[in-house]
């Protein structure tokens, strides 16, 4: 019997014109606060945006925008947080109240079908997916749930994040994932020239991207005093990273033809 709740996720997704995923195979690499200032920056731009932290254990996207959750209304499911305009917030936070979820395996499927099954979005042009670090459970299962998913991979210039990312990246490939590029977080002055300890490879983002043929969509600096920007969405669009994270929406929304006043230089170009 095909769970009806599955057939409800599709027909909420089915308003939704673009889901764009921020997946890493690593954690703490910038995951969280990209996927939130890209959705601040599309709705800003003039796009009706959707921002969904599909990170059951480490909800954190509300804490980058500042954002009290109470508990959501209620109208023939649940309805997202209008936490600025053109844009729209759910998470598994109002739900857990940040206390812990001890919840393995089939569980956590169950609750993410649950969460895609009642919440009602309004037609969007984007939807931003912040998901939790891991190549396991959680990203198969939103390529179960949502098969028009486009993939933004973030890495940083660590050789170790390099090569745990690179099986991320091999994974999307063999199973034939639209993937729309590779953001490298936390990029430093010093980026050596490393290689693997047998020497033998080119462990940089760079080529990471082209081995995978792969674009590399942007780079962020490393921004020291990160901390005083936490919660204050206006000043973290303002920063390097959402400067950055601005132009990387912008080619991403020239590529398939969505237009879009401010990108293409209007107020917030
Ligand atoms: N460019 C950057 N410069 C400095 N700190 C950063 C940068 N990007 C992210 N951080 C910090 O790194 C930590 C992890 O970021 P987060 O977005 O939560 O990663 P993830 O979602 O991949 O686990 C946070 O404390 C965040 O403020
Ligand atoms: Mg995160």
């Amino acid at each position: 019997m095909i769970d009806p709740r599955l057939v409800a996720v599709k027909k909420k997704l089915s308003l939704i014109k673009r889901i764009l995923v921020f997946s890493s195979a690593k954690g703490g690499v910038g995951k969280s606060i990209c996927a939130a200032v890209s959705a601040l920056s599309l709705s800003q731009a003039g796009f009706r945006t959707g921002l969904l932290d599909m990170d059951f254990q480490g909800a954190s996207a509300h804490i980058f925008l500042g954002t009290e959750l109470c508990f959501p209304e209620e109208s023939r499911g649940i309805k997202p947080f209008r936490i600025k305009e053109r844009l729209d917030f759910m998470s598994f936070a109002p739900f857990s109240r940040e206390h812990p979820v001890p919840l393995r395996g089939n569980d956590v499927t169950q609750a993410m079908i649950e969460l895609l099954a009642i919440t009602v979005w309004d037609e969007l042009d984007f939807l931003v997916v912040d998901m939790p670090p891991g190549i396991g459970d959680e990203v198969l299962d939103i390529l179960r749930f949502m098969n028009r998913a486009e993939f933004i991979v973030i890495t940083t210039p660590s050789g170790v994040v390099i090569r745990v990312v690179e099986r991320l990246l091999e994974m999307l490939r063999n199973l034939e994932v639209p993937v729309v590029g590779i953001i490298e977080n936390m990029k430093t002055n010093e980026s050596p020239y490393r290689t693997n300890s047998c020497g033998e490879r080119n462990l940089s983002n760079s080529y990471m991207a082209k081995r995978f043929q792969m674009k590399l969509l942007g780079s962020i600096p490393f921004i020291p005093d990160m901390d005083e920007l936490v919660g204050r969405p206006d000043a973290l669009l303002c920063s390097i990273l959402g400067l950055t994270i601005k132009k990387i929406m912008s080619a991403i929304t020239r590529q398939r033809g969505n237009s879009c006043k401010s990108f293409l230089g209007g107020v917030n170009g």
